[in-house]
This record gives C-alpha cells, structure tokens and sequence, in this order.
C-alpha cells in the first residue's frame, strides 16, 4: 500500500482524501493514515499532496521509514472500518508522532 509520511504532520491538507476511490485516508490527531489493508494501490493521492507526504511504501524515504509501521499501528484499535468519511477524526497517533515537536510553519 501507499503510506503517509511525517510532511503531514500538523498540515493535514487533505486533498488526498478527495482523490482516493476507497475512502480509506483516515484522520488522526496530527496527520492522517491510509489503511494498508483497505489500500488498493491505485496510486491517485500521491501526486495532490501539496507538501510531498505520500510514498509508495517501498519507496519511503529511510529517515521516514518509521511511518510505514505507523501507517498500521494505527488502526489497531480501529480495526478495518470499511470507509473513513464515517470514522471521522480519531484524536490518535502512534506515539512517536504524537510527541513530534509543533510542525506547522
Ligand atoms: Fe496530509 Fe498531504 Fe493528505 S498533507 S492530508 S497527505 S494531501
Ligand atoms: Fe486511496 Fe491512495 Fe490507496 S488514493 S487507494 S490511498 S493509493
């Protein structure tokens, strides 16, 4: 699957979410995750995302190589809900991410 990377961080553009067929780019509390299992790879959100965040997870660049887990880790507890516009936000992120100093420009 593709996977979003730490560029997201407090940006959270969103204009991923319109491109993906799925609906399976779900919101967190300081970026958003796409489910690795609901994921069908079609590649559409990569290009729209302003500040570069979405990787094919192969091809995630290694200081961010943190993320491809992240991208699972969270839905652990959601499991595999089947569409995020119905979850909405979910006030998580892996831990690490949640105590990422503020990235917002
Ligand atoms: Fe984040 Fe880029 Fe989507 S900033 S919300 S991955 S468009
Ligand atoms: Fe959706 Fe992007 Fe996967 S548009 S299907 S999350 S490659």
């Amino acid at each position: 699957p593709y996977i979003i990377a730490e560029p997201c961080v407090d940006v959270k553009d969103k204009a991923c979410i319109e491109e993906c067929p799925v609906d399976c780019i779900y919101e967190g509390g300081r970026m958003l995750y796409i489910h690795p299992d609901e994921c069908v790879d079609c590649g559409a959100c990569e290009p729209v995302c302003p500040v570069e965040a979405i990787f094919y997870e192969d091809d995630t660049p290694d200081q961010w190589s943190g993320y491809v887990n992240a991208n699972v880790d969270f839905f652990n507890e959601l499991g595999s809900p089947g569409g995020a516009t119905k979850v909405g936000q979910v006030e998580y992120d892996p831990p690490f991410i949640k105590e990422l100093p503020p990235m917002a420009s």
